[in-house]
């Protein structure tokens, strides 16, 4: 039984790699939709449409369990596709913000407190980079308020940054980074503790934003956090686990194109079957 990993496109590769690396005898199926993609500049319904479609495609492919590794989906879809699956129901689908929220805050919430927490000190002004839906949603300061009062978020989009990267345009990339940090930097009053980057594709600029940061800002690795987070739930979930370490990727797209891209983001090549 395969754990499902969805983004808008290739992006999630990023992730996808690192669970693999930490889970290798997991089985995966990985799902981009690449015909739709960006999600980042979409309208909430629409969103939430395109996720819904692809959660169900992978509830057929036999996935109990389905991770939404795309920031914008964990952001405008996740409550509504949770609240939508029957509690009798054996399916889950989890996001990618709350092992965020807890990795910054070092607490871990099982279900939703019912109190809520401080920031530890040293984490206490965080910068998000995001999609603009993503940032638009508030979907992050939310979920972080909801956790730790006092945290201060200063979420920042790079609107150009998913496609330069997706062209592999290195010098589109480092521009739209360093203008998405220098604006963040302005709007921050004292140094930032924690930067995250909120979008499956941003591992890529990694050092991009680590060089655009001060070096006081600690920069979180979204694949490390979902990877750990992943391992935790499935000790308290193994009815989810699997041993046979299988990998299938579905695209929406053309899959020879995007076999031959997803080495971008995977490091290696990856043979992509239609959705
Ligand atoms: N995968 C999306 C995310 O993590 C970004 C790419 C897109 O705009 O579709 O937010």
């Amino acid at each position: 039984m395969p754990i499902g990993v969805f983004d808008s496109g290739l992006g999630g590769l990023t992730i996808l790699r690192v669970l693999r690396r930490a889970m290798p005898n997991q089985s995966f199926l990985y799902y981009g939709d690449t015909a739709n993609a960006p999600y980042g500049d979409k309208s909430r319904e629409e969103v939430q449409r395109l996720t819904r479609a692809a959660v169900e495609r992978m509830f057929e492919q036999g996935c109990d369990l389905v991770i939404l590794a795309c920031n914008t989906a964990s952001a405008l879809a996740l409550r509504d596709l949770q609240d939508s699956l029957p509690r009798s129901q054996k399916r889950r689908v989890l996001g990618v913000f709350v092992p965020m929220i807890e990795a910054l805050s070092g607490a871990r919430w099982v279900r939703t407190p019912q109190s809520k927490g401080q920031a530890p000190a040293g984490r206490r002004r965080i910068l998000f980079f995001a999609t603009p839906a993503t940032v638009a949603s508030g979907a992050f300061q939310e979920e972080l308020h909801k956790r730790l009062h006092d945290a201060e978020a200063i979420s920042e989009p790079a609107p150009e940054l998913v496609s330069a990267l997706e062209r592999g345009d290195h010098a589109a990339a480092r521009a739209s980074v360093t203008a998405a940090c220098a604006r963040a930097l302005g709007r921050s009053s004292e140094t930032p503790d924690a930067a995250v980057l909120g979008c499956t594709h941003y591992p890529l600029a990694f050092d991009d934003f680590r060089a655009c940061l001060p070096a006081e800002t600690e920069l979180l690795s979204q694949p490390d956090i979902a990877a750990a987070s992943l391992a935790r739930y499935l000790e308290r979930h193994p009815e989810f686990e699997d041993t046979q370490g299988e990998l299938r990727c579905l695209t929406t797209g053309d899959p020879v194109m995007f076999g031959e891209l997803a080495t971008l983001f995977y490091r290696q090549p990856l043979r992509f079957e239609a959705a």
